[in-house]
């Protein structure tokens, strides 16, 4: 049977936010001691640094939404894994399906992404996920597999990976997956990362993400084959993200 892995509760919080918005990371802060899960939550890259030094020594992680492959250079607008580890963060979202759709990011670019993560010692949380349409043509498990060979790089292991399993029809709709479906992808991710990752693959963390919220989270979370979730909407105020948090227990 597979371990259990310790959970990890991931917030992204989009281009939501502004300085005031600090405060709900304070209240996930103040109200994380009795949560057994990880914390981590991504605010907008302006936030981070604001963000990494009130979360600094608590159970709260902070990570980026997305870094550019390169270290520094002229690539106007973007933000480099140096910079996200200088503001404070630990880990960065890659291949997140809005960004594949709004920027065009491939799988090349997404695992050149997880590479620049891992050279800054960032821990790359690794976006796959099939849409609707390829969903109702069967295609689901080729998409995600498709999708996991060609984002992580070689020299994956629990230290520096967490997948994300986010189905697009999923997220922010209020739809989710059934239980057996999410089962369904989830043990076919792992048995990937089992082939691929050798004796790593068993302790890389699965999270899933769409919709999750305090009312479904339980359902989800219970399940072994989901290590986590990572939250869009419902990220975005402590006390559901508390919740979220709580149902892991
Ligand atoms: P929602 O939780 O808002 O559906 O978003 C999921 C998501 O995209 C997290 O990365």
């Amino acid at each position: 049977m597979a371990e259990q892995l310790r959970p990890l509760i991931a917030g992204n919080w989009k281009m939501n936010g502004l300085k005031p918005s600090l405060a709900e990371l304070d209240a996930m802060i103040a109200g994380a001691g009795n949560v057994t899960a990880d914390l981590l939550v991504c605010p907008p890259a302006i936030l981070i640094a604001a963000a990494a030094a009130r979360a600094s020594g608590t159970r709260v992680a902070i990570g980026g939404q997305d870094c550019h492959a390169d270290a520094s250079g002229a690539h106007t607008g973007d933000v480099s894994a140096e910079m996200l580890t200088d503001a404070g963060a630990s880990a960065v979202i890659l291949g997140h399906s809005e960004r594949r759709t709004d920027h065009g990011e491939t799988d090349a670019i997404v695992r050149a992404k997880a590479q620049a993560a891992w050279r800054a010692g960032l821990t790359a949380v690794v976006c796959i996920g099939e849409t609707q349409a390829e969903r109702d043509s069967g295609k689901a498990k080729d998409v995600v597999g498709r999708q996991l060979a060609g984002s992580v790089p070689d020299g994956a292991a629990a230290t520096n990976l967490v997948i994300a399993y986010e189905p697009v029809w999923a997220i922010g709709t209020g739809r989710t997956p059934t239980n057996p479906e999410i089962e369904e992808i989830h043990g076919f991710i792992r048995s990937k990362l089992d082939q691929n990752l050798k004796e790593h693959g068993a302790r890389v963390r699965i999270l899933y993400g769409g919709s999750v919220k305090p009312s479904n989270a339980a359902e989800i979370l219970k399940l072994r084959a989901v290590n986590g979730a990572l939250v869009g909407g419902a990220s975005l105020k402590a006390s559901d993200f508390l919740a979220i948090a709580a149902a892991c227990s």
